[in-house]
């Protein structure tokens, strides 16, 4: 039998209320140090009730069934212990998708929407481009694109085989999932073992990217729960994106492009070594919506 959590053994009533719920629930959260515990109570506690706020606000001493009192705490203990709240709703909203995620994959952040929204304005007009999303994850890239383009071919694929699994999974919730080909393995071997050399058009990445130093300053939310291997790029936060850009001119097609998310403080550093490049050459740097320098667009030159 599940565990009694903390907060129900020191109440244990024999019938409940929303207002109750809601009230302790904002207590244990903000004893937790949850800076927007008002808030995520009421996320939590909407999702496990099934109604809207106002309903709970007409009638707050509405008495609730007791398995999904006991649900709603079970999450909020799960909240209280710092897992990210999209983890214990088990989904985040991505480019108007809305995706499950699970522990064992990257939660997409809002940032990352900027990848998609420059491979759709480069890619719309091409007749079947063919497009990798390398280190997949939820698959919320991969299947954005696939969405809003049509016409493409979709490549997705990760080294992990929980964020392939979970990615599939989102991808069968929009009819997606036979549009993309799915692949397991490190970086871009499993497309060159294939037969694909030359063949994509672009490729899109966030891979992963923070330096040791930032490490040591992630909020617990991250460093505890999201999987390492979604976030250690080495010492300085470049050595995945090193190893990509080496491979990448023999996967693209002539004039194919490669667009990358980066961290902060990076893009000097990887624009410079791209200018070492007999094979890729800078296209641009954009910022994300905070003016954060956070994606490069390379494309191929060059003769291999
Ligand atoms: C930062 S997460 C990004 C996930 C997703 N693309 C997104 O934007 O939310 C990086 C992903 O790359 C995968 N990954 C890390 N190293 C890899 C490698 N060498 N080859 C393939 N995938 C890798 C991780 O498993 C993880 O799913």
């Amino acid at each position: 039998m599940a565990q009694v959590p903390a907060m129900l053994k020191a109440v244990m009533p024999s019938s409940f209320s929303s207002s109750q719920l809601y009230r302790e629930s904002v207590d244990r959260l903000s004893q937790a140090g949850i800076a927007n515990a008002r808030q995520e109570a009421w996320w939590i506690i909407e999702e496990v009730l099934g109604v809207d706020r106002l309903r709970l606000h007409v009638y707050p001493e509405g008495s609730i069934d007791p398995e999904r009192y006991h649900q709603a705490v079970a999450l909020i203990e799960r909240r209280a212990s710092r897992e990210p709240l999209q983890y214990v709703l088990g989904r985040q909203e991505f480019y108007g998708l809305d995706i499950v995620v699970q522990p064992g994959v990257l939660i997409p952040r809002p940032e990352s929407e900027l990848l998609v929204k420059q491979a759709i304005v480069l890619l719309r007009s091409h007749p079947q481009p063919v497009i990798l999303d390398v280190g997949t994850g939820s698959g919320c890239l991969a299947i954005s694109m696939a969405q809003t383009l049509k016409r493409a071919m979709v490549i997705a694929s990760d080294q992990s085989v929980v964020a392939l699994q979970i990615a599939k999974m989102n991808a069968r919730r929009y009819g997606l999932h036979s549009r993309i080909l799915w692949l397991a393995g490190d970086l871009l071997a499993p497309l060159l073992s294939r037969g694909l050399a030359g063949k994509v058009t672009a490729i899109i990445a966030n891979l992963p990217y923070i330096s040791h130093d930032e490490w040591d300053r992630l909020s617990p939310d991250v460093k505890d729960f999201e999987p390492c291997l979604a976030l250690d790029g080495g010492p300085d936060g470049l050595d995945v994106y090193r190893r990509l850009l080496q491979e990448a001119p023999f996967l693209l097609a002539p004039e194919g492009v490669v667009l990358v998310e980066i961290g902060i403080g990076q893009a000097d550093r990887l624009c410079q070594e791209i200018t070492a490049s007999k094979f890729l050459k800078v296209v641009n740097v954009q910022p994300d919506f905070q003016g954060i320098p956070r994606m490069v667009h390379l494309q191929r030159v060059g003769c291999l």
